[in-house]
């Protein structure tokens, strides 16, 4: 434990998270989307927030390439920051599900057990990992950015899925077909949602 958090107390709140969601008329929860660059993940968390928000549903969203501009901008791609950016990320995501909000995430998150980490900072139907399943070979086809383009030509080092690894999430609770069209993948993800009673739709 760090040896500054011996003299610091927990407090709960007087306007609790509960309270919230029933304001709210619905839960917190925290949609973590997970997969390549250029497999879908900003453009589905993006598209999911947009037909939740539209619904009323109190929604944030997280972005990776944004988070980087500013909470996490002193953090690169070695295994150690990749592991503090996700770190920083749950705990955000933590306080967004407290304020009542579904929050939607964004990250390459490519380590399991970072991303169990963050699950277990969730209790039961709060935390759903979404793995948009779109192959290496798609995503460098696509290359949105040009970036798979610069990894194979060395320009830029420990590129995920091409020199640093990627780990599958083993059993995420929906796995998305990267080639079936966003509307079918969003309207997934709200099943899944109002299925779990996290919305009533
Ligand atoms: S994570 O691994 O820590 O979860 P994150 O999702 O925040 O990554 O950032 C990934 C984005 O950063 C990619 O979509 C890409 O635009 C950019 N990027 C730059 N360098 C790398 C790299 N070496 N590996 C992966 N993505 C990179």
């Amino acid at each position: 434990m760090n040896p500054t958090n011996e003299n610091i107390v927990w407090h709960d709140y007087l306007v609790t998270r509960q309270f919230r969601e029933k304001v709210n008329g619905h839960k917190g929860a925290v949609l973590w989307f997970t997969g390549l660059s250029g497999s879908g993940k900003s453009t589905l968390a993006g598209a999911t927030e947009q037909a939740l928000a539209a619904a009323g549903v109190k929604t944030y969203l997280l972005d990776g390439d944004n988070v980087r501009h500013g909470l996490c901008h002193d953090l690169g791609f070695s295994d150690g920051d990749r592991q503090e950016n996700i770190r920083r990320i749950g705990e955000v995501a933590k306080l967004m599900v407290d304020a009542g909000l579904i929050v939607a995430t964004a990250f390459i998150s490519p380590y399991r057990e970072d991303r169990e980490k963050v699950r277990n900072l969730f209790e039961v139907d709060q935390f759903f990992e979404l793995y948009v399943a779109t192959s290496v070979e798609v995503c460098e086809q696509r290359d949105p950015k040009g970036l798979y383009k610069q990894a194979r030509e060395g320009k830029i080092k420990q590129f995920t899925g091409i020199d640093s690894p990627y780990q599958e999430p083993l059993q995420p609770e929906l796995r998305i077909d990267g080639q079936q069209t966003i509307s079918d993948s969003v309207a997934q993800i709200i099943a899944l949602l109002a299925n779990k009673g996290v919305i009533n739709v």
